[in-house]
């Protein structure tokens, strides 16, 4: 099964004022490992397609996003000459720690009236759940789409990147294995502006907003999908013709009535967010925001802008003579290098570009090489360091 387009979320609404709880949990990180031993025949380096993933956690008015969570994993087995495998394998994943979400988000509750599917609890939109097994993609990975992940975990704690764990099985024995974080929050500030009245909650005065504006009846017919008229492409959905895209939407309407157009505040409106940060990478670091990359608030609007597909490239700024970045016509996230290598096994997710401010990120590279950053040491994939030099080209020419 693949989903008609992937399922990105970004988004999320923080519907009911929730007690938070602690920022993050205080289990320590694995311990740094050397590179493997040459006898270790497979490895494996799990991704997050998105640097985060947002839903709403009341569905009861409005839906931006549903929760839907997509973790990915390339499997490599090493030799002289690595190689890729993507099949005639087992390949499982887990988020420790979390293993349901209905007692943490009414979803399941709503997705009949918005989706029109009746999904069985903590099953996701494309049929998965909270732990289960990945499944073979064109794109020489395994995938697990749309997992109902939420940033509650089953302590009560609020984590916005907890970790999965992958664990590829040969014939029933475990091979190799791995954690990365999987990114989600539903922290979204439509309350910065947005009130509730005496007649309607937060969310319904938003309804009431629109109703007035455009002539339409959301509010008599809550809950409201948004995508339903509005094309949006993070849900494959087509929207009605002659009606903006959500992005479009979004960003246009409200690009007056934000404070400052292009400080990274402005895009935690309703991105994640003050308290989330979902900008976290070694951009972070050096001081870029989320519009030295995407522009503001009405270059994000750009009719001409096909949304979650024209974003910005490595390849804008990045230039090293002899290096390839995104293949033509291809995001970062589908993208590969170094001889068929997917770009974020090496780089991580966008947003989170190794070495991130958040230690989590960084687990993967640290227990497969024994330093945060890029994966830059041979030996993790090769049993020896080659003697040619590292290219980094798709095909290795
Ligand atoms: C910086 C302030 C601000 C933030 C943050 C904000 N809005 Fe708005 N929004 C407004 C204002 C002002 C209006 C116009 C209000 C009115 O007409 O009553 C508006 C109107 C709307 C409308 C009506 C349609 C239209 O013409 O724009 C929708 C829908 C909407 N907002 C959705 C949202 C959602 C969803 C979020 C969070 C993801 C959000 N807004 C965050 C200020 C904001
Ligand atoms: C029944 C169809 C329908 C649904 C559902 C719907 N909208 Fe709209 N929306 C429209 C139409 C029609 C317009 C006006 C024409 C346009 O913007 O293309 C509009 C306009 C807007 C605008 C203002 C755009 C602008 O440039 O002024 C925003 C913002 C918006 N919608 C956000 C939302 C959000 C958020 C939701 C979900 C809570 C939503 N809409 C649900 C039909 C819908
Ligand atoms: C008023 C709320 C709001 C603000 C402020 C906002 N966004 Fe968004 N943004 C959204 C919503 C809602 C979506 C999801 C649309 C969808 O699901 O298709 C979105 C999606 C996106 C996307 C993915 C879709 C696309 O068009 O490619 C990008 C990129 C993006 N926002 C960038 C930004 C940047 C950069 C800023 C700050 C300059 C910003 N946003 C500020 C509401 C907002
Ligand atoms: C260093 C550049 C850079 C910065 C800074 C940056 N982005 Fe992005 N963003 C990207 C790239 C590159 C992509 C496309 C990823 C791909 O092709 O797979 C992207 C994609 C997105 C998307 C689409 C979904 C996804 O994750 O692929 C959203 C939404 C988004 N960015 C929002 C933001 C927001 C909000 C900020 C600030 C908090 C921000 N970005 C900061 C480079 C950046
Ligand atoms: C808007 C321009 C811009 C975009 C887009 C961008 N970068 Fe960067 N990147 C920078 C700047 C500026 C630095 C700061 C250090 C430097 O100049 O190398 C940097 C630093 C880095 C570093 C650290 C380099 C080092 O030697 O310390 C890595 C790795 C990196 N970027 C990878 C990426 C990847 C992968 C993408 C695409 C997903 C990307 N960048 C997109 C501008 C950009
Ligand atoms: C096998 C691992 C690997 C793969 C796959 C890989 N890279 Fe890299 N990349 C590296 C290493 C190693 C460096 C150099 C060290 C560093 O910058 O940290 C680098 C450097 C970079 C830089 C910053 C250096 C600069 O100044 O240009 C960018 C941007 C980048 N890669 C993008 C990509 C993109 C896009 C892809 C996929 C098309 C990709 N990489 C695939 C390992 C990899
Ligand atoms: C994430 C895994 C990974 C890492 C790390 C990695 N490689 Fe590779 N490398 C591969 C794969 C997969 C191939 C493809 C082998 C094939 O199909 O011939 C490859 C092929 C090569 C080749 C082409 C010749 C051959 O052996 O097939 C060279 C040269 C090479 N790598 C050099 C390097 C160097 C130097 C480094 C360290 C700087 C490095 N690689 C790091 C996975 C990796």
């Amino acid at each position: 099964m693949k989903p008609t387009l992937w399922l990105p979320l970004i988004m999320g609404a923080n519907v009911w004022v929730f007690a938070l709880a602690q920022e993050n949990p205080t289990e320590p990180l694995p311990a740094p490992k050397p590179p493997p031993s040459a006898a270790e025949s497979y490895t494996v380096f799990a991704y997050n397609d998105l640097g985060m993933h947002c839903l709403n956690k009341d569905f009861s008015e409005l839906c931006v996003l549903p929760p839907a969570n997509t973790l990915r994993a390339q499997v490599i087995r090493r030799g002289s000459s690595p190689e890729i495998i993507f099949e005639n394998l087992q390949v499982k994943y887990s988020v420790p720690g979390n293993t349901q979400s209905a007692t943490k988000t009414n979803f399941w509750k709503y997705a009949k009236p918005l989706f029109g599917v009746q999904l069985p609890t903590n099953v996701g939109l494309f049929g998965f759940g909270l732990s289960g097994q990945m499944q073979p993609t064109s794109d020489r990975d395994y995938a697990a789409f749309g997992i109902p992940l939420t940033q509650i975990t089953d302590a009560g704690v609020d984590d916005s990147y907890q970790l999965a764990k992958v664990d590829v099985f040969q014939s029933g024995v475990k091979v190799a294995s791995t954690q990365n974080v999987v990114p989600v929050s539903w922290e979204m500030s439509c309350n910065q502006c947005h009130k509730a009245t005496s007649r309607t909650t937060m969310e319904g005065s938003i309804l009431v907003a629109h109703d007035k504006r455009h002539g339409t009846n959301l509010y008599a017919k809550r809950p409201v999908l948004c995508a339903s008229c509005h094309a949006d492409p993070a849900l494959g959905a087509p929207g009605v013709s002659g009606v903006k895209s959500l992005s479009a939407a979004m960003h246009g309407a409200h690009a007056l009535r934000m404070p400052d157009q292009t400080s990274e505040n402005t895009c935690y409106a309703c991105h994640p967010g003050p308290k989330t940060q979902c900008l976290r990478d070694v951009h972070k670091a050096n001081g870029m925001t989320c519009s030295t990359c995407h522009g503001g608030m009405t270059q994000v609007a750009n009719p001409a802008r096909r949304p979650w597909q024209d974003e910005p490239k490595c390849g804008d700024c990045h230039r090293v003579p002899g290096h390839e970045y995104e293949q033509p016509g291809k995001l970062f996230r589908d993208s590969v290098g170094h001889n068929g290598v997917k770009c974020i096994v090496c780089h991580n997710s966008p947003h989170a570009i190794a070495p991130s401010s958040n230690p989590r990120d960084n687990v993967q590279a640290v227990t497969k090489q024994g330093h945060a950053g890029t994966i830059d040491t041979c030996t993790v994939c090769h049993t020896q360091r080659p003697s040619d030099p590292f290219n980094h080209t798709a095909h290795g020419d």
